[in-house]
């Protein structure tokens, strides 16, 4: 969850670092830190953010032309000066930064501690840097080899970036569980947790695999090897990021510029997918499916795996499988799922949901699904994340860059590409009619304009944002598919504005929460016309006899709300299916709304980062 930067050449490395470390402080912001390298290894490091470590190394020494920097997501040791990173031996000669969970990190600190070590930090990274040491004590072949061998040692996650005063010109990097890129410039190479911040010097990458380790110095990548020590040949691969996708383009906070970037987002998620030949049935194209369109259309069972947002796009993915396909579909929480020793067959279709692609739960339960026999797809939007390199096939949501620590455009593209799957399972089963196939189709490609409709009724839901007021909780309710839409915009209210939210099934509040309710208490209706409408109508009755404030999400020209309701929202009519496209915007306009009227900060919230990459 942290982010790791680093870079060896022929500039002055602080300021590479430093606007990497800016870049990646979405993943983490507990602490930061720098190692220079210059006459020795210099560490400058801060509890706080990246801007109150610049502040601290102000008339500081900052030479050098290597160096390695960290921006901290706590998971052992609370955010301190000494346990930020880099971490180092006493003596400063060797110095690492790490992303991930040793999870020997006891049995090895008593260890190096009966060998004299002595440790400065709670940390579990420290270990590694004093094993590297103990490594480098038994005379290795080189700095290389003592980071090897230490590496060798560990039961974990890690991606690591290390200096050693031994080889003043080499920077050793490894993975394991945890993401990093080697961005490969002209006698220069930038290491990162991921490829944002390297694509502004090089659109050059070798992604490592994990269990790889690799030594690189000004003139080169000098050796790949694997931790056993096979020696491994580096592949390099082109990105295509732009920089200037991540600036905020004139909006206050990236999750709001992500929030109105939804309509564009979900087109690019169709473009070249979805298209409808004038006078022709809509033609489906998901080439990224291909190598498992066998498996996928005689599936007999569908599984969505998540966490968060991404496990409420599993929700409402289950219900468009089974809805078009007629195939028993279900929804795991990955974190779960990785541990209940589950029941998986070859004849299961295993869809692995994730914006990061990096999700530690997430990547795990999909291996597990694969090692006992199912195939895997993967739905991410990190072109070259972990998940999509570990699926079987899979569709990119092509959301772009998604800064904002709460997911939004993430989700709506999540289930834009979930209902393709869908759809085109559905077409080759001939679980559907042409033209009810059409029809879908049809009514897909619309949405991304209805969306933008959504968004223009912006000022009337900040006008209700601010009646939120000291608000301290809040329910969420919704019946059929627009539970999980109950539930989605329940997580955005309170990971930003720390408001404490529930979603529930609108019928299950008079099984016990409506005891919550009374005047204090907003209760957030999703309520677009479908089946069952007049069931949720009878809820909200029931919540507004008991005085609650209701704010309704309604169709348009839907006045079953009018008198019940302190507010209704209005969101463009559509078949139900696709309602939670629409209904989710209004929602997490409110939540945004409701934490920027705090003063809280939406994009990096606290106790949070962008993507879970630990246990
Ligand atoms: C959602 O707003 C949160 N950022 C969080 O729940 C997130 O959805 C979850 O951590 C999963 O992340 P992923 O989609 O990158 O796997
Ligand atoms: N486990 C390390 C620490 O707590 C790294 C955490 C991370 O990956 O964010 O410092």
């Amino acid at each position: 969850m942290c982010g790791i930067v680093g870079y060896i050449g022929k500039k002055n490395a602080y300021p590479v670092i430093l606007t990497g470390l800016r870049h990646l402080e979405y993943r983490g912001y507990d602490s930061a830190g720098i190692a220079l390298f210059s006459d020795g290894i210099k560490v400058h490091k801060k509890k706080g953010r990246v801007s109150d470590l610049e502040k601290f190394i102000e008339g500081k020494d900052v030479s050098g032309t290597i160096g390695i920097g960290h921006t901290r997501w706590a998971t052992h040791g609370e955010p301190s000066d000494a346990n930020a990173h880099p971490h180092a031996t006493e003596n400063g000669d060797v110095a690492v930064v790490h992303n991930g969970i040793i999870e020997n990190a006891l049995t090895l600190r008593s260890f190096l501690q009966s060998r004299g070590h002595v440790f400065s930090s709670e940390t579990d990274t420290e270990v590694i840097a004093h094993l590297i040491e103990e490594m480098e004590n038994e005379k290795s072949k080189s700095f290389f080899d003592s980071v090897r061998r230490a590496l060798n040692r560990l039961v974990g996650a890690y991606a690591i970036a290390a200096l050693s005063v031994r080889e003043p010109g080499t920077m050793v990097v490894a993975k394991k569980g945890s993401p990093l890129v080697i961005g490969v410039g002209e006698g220069e190479f930038f290491v990162a947790s991921d490829a944002y911040p390297i694509s502004e010097h090089t659109k050059k990458v070798v992604y490592l695999e994990d269990g790889e380790v690799a030594a690189l110095t000004a003139s080169g990548i000098v050796e790949i090897r694997t931790i056993e020590n096979e020696k491994r040949t580096p592949r390099v691969k082109k990105i295509d990021l732009e920089i200037e996708a991540l600036e905020k383009d004139g909006f206050d906070h990236f999750m709001q510029k992500e929030i109105f970037e939804q309509p564009c987002a979900v087109r690019d998620c169709l473009r070249g997918r979805l298209s409808v030949p004038p006078k022709k049935a809509p033609v489906l194209n998901l080439g990224g499916l291909r190598d498992v369109e066998e498996k996928l259309f005689s599936a007999e069972r569908f599984v969505f795996l998540g966490c968060g947002t991404s496990w409420h796009a599993g929700l409402i993915g289950r219900r468009f499988f089974e809805t078009l396909t007629r195939v028993p579909s279900i929804v795991q929480y990955a974190s779960e799922f990785r541990y209940e020793d589950p029941l998986v067959r070859d004849t299961d279709v295993f869809v692995a949901v994730s914006q990061s692609g990096e999700t530690a739960d997430t990547l795990a339960a999909m291996k597990l699904a694969k090692e006992r026999g199912a195939t895997v797809l993967g739905v991410c939007n990190v072109v070259g994340s972990s998940v999509a390199r570990e699926a079987h096939a899979g569709l990119y949501t092509h959301a772009g860059p998604e800064i904002g620590v709460a997911s939004t455009k993430a989700f709506t593209t999540q289930i834009a590409a979930l209902f393709l799957i869908a759809a085109r399972c559905a077409e080759k089963r001939n679980a559907l009619g042409p033209r009810r196939f059409g029809e879908l189709l049809e009514t897909l490609r619309g949405i991304p304009e209805k969306i933008g409709d959504v968004l223009g009724r912006e000022e009337r839901i900040r006008d209700i944002a601010e009646r939120f007021g000291e608000t301290k909780n809040a329910v969420y309710l919704g019946r059929g598919i627009s539970f999980p839409v109950a539930l989605e915009g329940a997580l955005k209210l309170k990971e930003i504005s720390y408001v404490h939210a529930e979603g529930y099934p609108a019928a299950e509040m008079k099984h016990g929460p409506i005891a919550l309710v009374d005047e204090n208490m907003p209760v957030v209706i999703v309520a677009p016309r479908g089946e069952h409408h007049e069931k949720i109508v009878s809820n909200a009755e029931e919540i507004r006899a008991r005085k609650g404030k209701i704010i309704a999400v309604v169709s348009e020209g839907d006045a079953s709300f009018d008198s019940i309701a302190e507010d209704v929202i209005e969101i463009p009519e559509c078949d139900e299916l696709f309602s939670p496209f629409l209904s989710v915007i209004p929602l997490q306009l409110l939540a945004y709304y409701v934490a920027a009227l705090r003063g809280c900060d939406v994009d990096r919230p606290r106790n949070l980062a962008k993507s879970v990459t630990v246990e």
